[in-house]
């Protein structure tokens, strides 16, 4: 019994040690949330980038509206501080917030058949789970938009959207949380803005005019391994890698698609 009893306090105390150095050595940007970074995947792959990354404060909103707003996708250092966002979306608080409360999930495919509503915290569960190279777009269910502003809005209001709008558009969120691997394919629609909180995600973007060669029932991940390596030169995508404090900017109209390399948090400001 008391041998029992020394063990129980031992591992606590070693959990404890553990807590405080975790504390320690994490920052607010690399700390991950409590997200698990593990896919079962190798994707260490950011692939190069070929989108413009400037720092905000060497871009002013007029030099956006004029270089970017109408033209081509750029990528912002330190437009938005989304430091408290953030904070509020670690892994422990939303599943203590939001742990009981539905999410509606879509396919991930082109045209998002499917909606199927889950307790928040069943799809926390479920999506920590690596899916198999060959799933089908079609049976991937995807945390991201259709999100219920009432029940989420104290999260929301803390939200501070990139600051460089489009003129006579507002803004609407789409707020999502995806397992490495995931992605969607290939689509397009208006203007607007994607930030990750937490994890990377990768960009692959095309104009209105050049569309991309891709099965709208396949995963991205199945398009970046199998139809992306044999793309020729002049069929390249535009493309990057974007982390927390970055804000990808995708003009009207664009082709694109997204590939989380981390399990990622993320919201998008769609400029309507
Ligand atoms: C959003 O949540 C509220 C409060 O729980 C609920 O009454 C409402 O039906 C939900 N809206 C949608 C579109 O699910
Ligand atoms: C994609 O999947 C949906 C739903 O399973 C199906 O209805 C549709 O026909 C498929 N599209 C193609 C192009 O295979």
């Amino acid at each position: 019994m008391e041998y029992r009893f020394a063990l129980t306090i031992c591992v606590q105390l070693m959990l404890l040690w553990r807590a405080q150095k975790a504390a320690k050595s994490s920052t607010a940007v690399d700390d991950g949330g409590g997200w698990s970074l593990y896919s079962g995947y190798n994707l260490d792959d950011e692939g190069p980038c070929s989108i413009d990354v400037l720092d905000s404060s060497s871009l002013s909103h007029r030099q956006f509206l004029e270089q970017y707003a109408y033209t081509k996708p750029v990528i912002l250092r330190g437009l938005t501080d989304n430091t408290k966002f953030r904070l509020l979306c670690s892994k422990s608080n939303l599943l203590e917030v939001y742990g009981n409360q539905r999410v509606r999930l879509s396919t991930a495919n082109t045209y998002s058949y499917r909606k199927v509503d889950v307790p928040f915290q069943e799809y926390v569960d479920l999506l920590l789970r690596p899916q198999p190279l060959d799933t089908l777009g079609s049976d991937t269910l995807y945390f991201f938009g259709d999100n219920n502003f009432t029940e989420w809005h104290t999260l929301f209001d803390q939200y501070r959207a990139p600051s460089y709008v489009l003129p006579r558009t507002t803004g609407a969120y789409s707020f999502g949380i995806a397992g490495p691997g995931t992605g969607v394919p290939f689509h397009w629609h208006g203007p607007g803005y994607s930030e990750v909180i937490y994890g990377r995600k990768r960009w692959f973007l095309y104009p209105p005019d050049q569309d991309p060669h891709f099965h709208p029932n396949r995963t991205t991940l199945s398009w970046v391994t199998e139809i992306y390596p044999n793309l020729m030169e002049e069929e390249a995508p535009l493309e990057c890698t974007i982390r927390p404090g970055e804000v990808l900017y995708f003009p009207d109209r664009w082709w694109h698609a997204t590939l989380n390399l981390d399990t990622s948090v993320f919201i998008s400001t769609f400029l309507g």
